[in-house]
């Protein structure tokens, strides 16, 4: 029967019989998925194993950081690259939910390939792709191996695409790797991680991307998911986070008459993200988000609930 503990050692063994003394490279997105792959690798090849975690400029509020520095502390090879400018400045001006996922997946395949570059010697790319991933064309889950896969046909291929390629999740679902990653001894609250998609809040701040644009959201959706878990309420939902609209509404602040953006929040429960239903989270919660969100980001009046179910409404709002 498949145990956690007998796929690490088959999968060690495995490995190592496959890629040998060469290098190989991973890009880490701070998800479940490419966690779990680049700590498997690290147990196989050590110090073989070259981890690149992009910083897009679209991660949620000190991701970055706080990501980099665990990934540090669990012994991984791993290099961090802001590349947050070079992005912001790829989507520029840009509308389109389809175009701007191009830009981000263009963009990110242009850091990863210069960083690939400065690596001598390197043989294999290994990719944390999971069993729904090789069905599906795009991850649910993010990351990434799922903008590689969605982009890989944007002309000739960039250099790190013509590597072998290894991807040690290939044969396991989304339940199997959290259970991995814990016989693994990865933190049980990185393996809880809800879903974040590869575009991360640029398919969440709908119409163009600003730097400040970016900001505010950044702040609302700590407050929210910082709030679910104090509340115990995280480990109940799928996947939440907040939209910001292109939309000014009308409201009042002492005296004056404001004219600020509203948010949208959005919690689901589903299995797979093919399907999700709202979840009815507790109106005394509800009420103490959106007043912490208007009292606390500037620029913000108001908030709304997402009370829709997909289909037809999918997760993401764009
Ligand atoms: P939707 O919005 O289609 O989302 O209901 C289903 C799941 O997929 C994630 N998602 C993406 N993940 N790149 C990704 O890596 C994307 O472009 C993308 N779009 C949606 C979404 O967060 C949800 O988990």
């Amino acid at each position: 029967d498949w145990t956690p503990d007998s796929f690490v050692e088959e999968t060690v063994e495995a490995i190592q019989a496959k890629v040998g003394g060469d290098k190989v490279v991973l890009g880490l997105s701070g998800g479940v998925d490419s966690t779990v792959a680049a700590v498997l690798l690290n147990k196989a090849i050590g110090a073989n194993l070259y981890c690149i975690f992009v910083n897009n400029g679209l991660l949620r509020k000190n991701e970055f950081e706080s990501v980099l520095k665990q990934y540090e502390g669990m012994g991984l090879n791993v290099k961090g690259v802001d590349a947050s400018d070079r992005f912001l400045a790829a989507l520029a001006g840009i509308e389109d939910p389809e175009l701007k996922r191009k830009a981000i997946g263009n963009a990110f395949i242009e850091v990863f390939d210069d960083e690939a570059h400065k690596l001598e010697d390197v043989k294999w790319l290994a990719q944390g792709t999971i069993y729904p991933d090789v069905i599906e064309s795009v991850s649910a889950t993010g990351g990434p191996s799922a903008t590689i896969k969605s982009h890989h046909n944007v002309g000739g291929l960039p250099d790190f695409m013509k590597l072998k390629i290894v991807e040690p999740l290939r044969a396991i679902f989304k339940d199997e790797v959290r259970r991995v990653g814990a016989t693994l001894g990865i933190d049980p609250e990185l393996l809880g991680r809800h879903p974040f998609p590869g575009p991360g809040l640029g398919i969440r701040i709908l119409g163009d991307i600003t730097a400040e644009k970016v900001r505010i959201l950044q702040e609302v959706d700590a407050i929210f998911i910082n709030g679910l878990k104090t509340w115990g309420l995280y480990d109940k939902v799928w996947q939440a986070g907040a939209m910001l609209l292109p939309v000014n509404s009308v409201g009042v602040m002492g005296d004056e008459r404001t004219y600020e953006k509203c948010v949208a929040l959005r919690a689901v429960e589903s299995t797979d993200g093919m399907t999700a239903d709202w979840v009815n989270l507790p109106y005394e919660f509800l009420q103490k988000t959106s007043n912490d969100i208007i009292n606390k980001v500037k620029g913000v009046n108001r908030v709304v609930y997402d009370i829709s179910s997909k289909p037809p409404a999918t997760i993401e709002w764009e």
